[in-house]
């Protein structure tokens, strides 16, 4: 077993948090995750309802009253404060609040007796998340899949692992015994990984998506603004999103000062999204795609993770000190 805060003060089997992924993490992905040992999380959109956030709650739990976490978007708490009142009722193990300040909500959750975490992008907003009442913090590297910031996820494991006291938690770029092994080894307690389940059955996509999924190779993504400023999200635009390249992408990601003005790409991009046309409509991902070869159930994706990393661990770590 792995001794880390994960397993050791949360139980876990394994130290592997299963990321929160509005629109496609839903409450099977989480119940699959933590089923194998790891925690599952529910990812929530700035379009999900309380109504929503009940029903898939309440499938992640199971009837066996299993553990998840619920993932949330700070900057759409600003104008739906009713996705943190359903979240809270829904009772989660974990509340991640991310991009943007959790100080407006953090009192309310630890009230509740809820953890709560934040993914941060710097060592900057790493201070003020700990500052505003983080419980631990997820350094997400922009290798990324989905809205995440600037800095890989190593410098900036290493720039906050030495001035924060709270667990860290390594997101961006996992997606093998090595990348476990390498976040633990810096001193990560566990790690937070979404591209890697993209393929899994009880991912909420298509075929199709899987499919595109299976086929890129990790210099095949993007990160760019271009499908929220088609779409019109209100996400701050020090976030973009990391996706599969494609034929907008490629059009719109250096010309979105242009395509905030143009009706007609925003509207093609609409109906793509509708008919859900890849070519066009967004598939967020991140580097670790081109790692992602075979449609595996989630459960056996964290039991692999997991088994994986302690035996690497354990061969490399007696090779490297001259112990083997
Ligand atoms: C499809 C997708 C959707 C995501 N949606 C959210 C979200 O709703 N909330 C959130 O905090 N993070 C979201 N993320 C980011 C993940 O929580 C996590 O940081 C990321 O997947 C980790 O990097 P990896 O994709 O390289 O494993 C999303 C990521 C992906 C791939």
């Amino acid at each position: 077993m792995l001794h880390t805060h994960l397993t050791t003060c949360w139980k876990l089997s394994y130290p592997i948090v299963g990321a929160p992924m509005a629109y496609v993490g839903k409450g099977r992905l989480a119940r699959a995750v933590s089923e194998a040992g790891g925690l599952g999380m529910l990812g929530i959109g700035s379009k999900d309802s309380a109504a929503y956030i009940a029903r898939e709650a309440q499938i992640a739990r199971g009837d066996d009253q299993g553990r998840f976490g619920i993932g949330l978007l700070a900057w759409s708490l600003a104008s739906r404060p009713e996705q943190l009142e359903a979240a809270l009722a829904a009772r989660p193990f974990l509340i991640s609040i991310s991009f943007g300040s959790l100080a407006p909500y953090a009192a309310r959750i630890k009230q509740e007796g809820v953890l709560l975490a934040s993914q941060v992008h710097s060592r900057e907003e790493a201070l003020a998340a700990v500052q505003d009442g983080a419980d631990l913090l997820v350094a997400q590297g922009t290798e990324a899949g989905g809205h995440t910031g600037h800095v890989s996820t190593l410098p900036l494991l290493q720039s906050i692992l030495d001035v924060v006291e709270v667990p860290i938690i390594a997101a961006g770029g996992i997606a093998t015994p090595r990348g476990v092994a390498a976040a633990l080894a810096a001193g990560a307690e566990g790690v937070w990984i979404g591209t890697c389940l993209l393929a899994s059955p009880e991912c909420d996509t298509t075929e199709d998506a899987r499919s595109r999924i299976i086929a890129a190779q990790e210099s095949e993504t993007v990160l760019t603004r271009a499908f929220d400023v088609a779409q019109g999200f209100a996400w701050p635009p020090e976030y973009p999103g990391r996706a599969l390249r494609n034929r907008f992408s490629e059009q719109w990601h250096e010309r979105v000062d242009e395509l905030a003005k143009d009706q007609e790409a925003q509207q093609q991009l609409r109906e793509a999204v509708a008919r859900k046309d890849y070519d066009l409509a967004q598939i967020y991902a991140g580097e670790a795609v081109g790692l992602v070869r075979q449609r595996l159930p989630a459960g056996e994706i964290v039991r692999r993770l997991g088994e994986g990393t302690e035996q690497l661990l354990r061969e490399r770590y007696a090779a490297l000190l001259g112990e083997a």
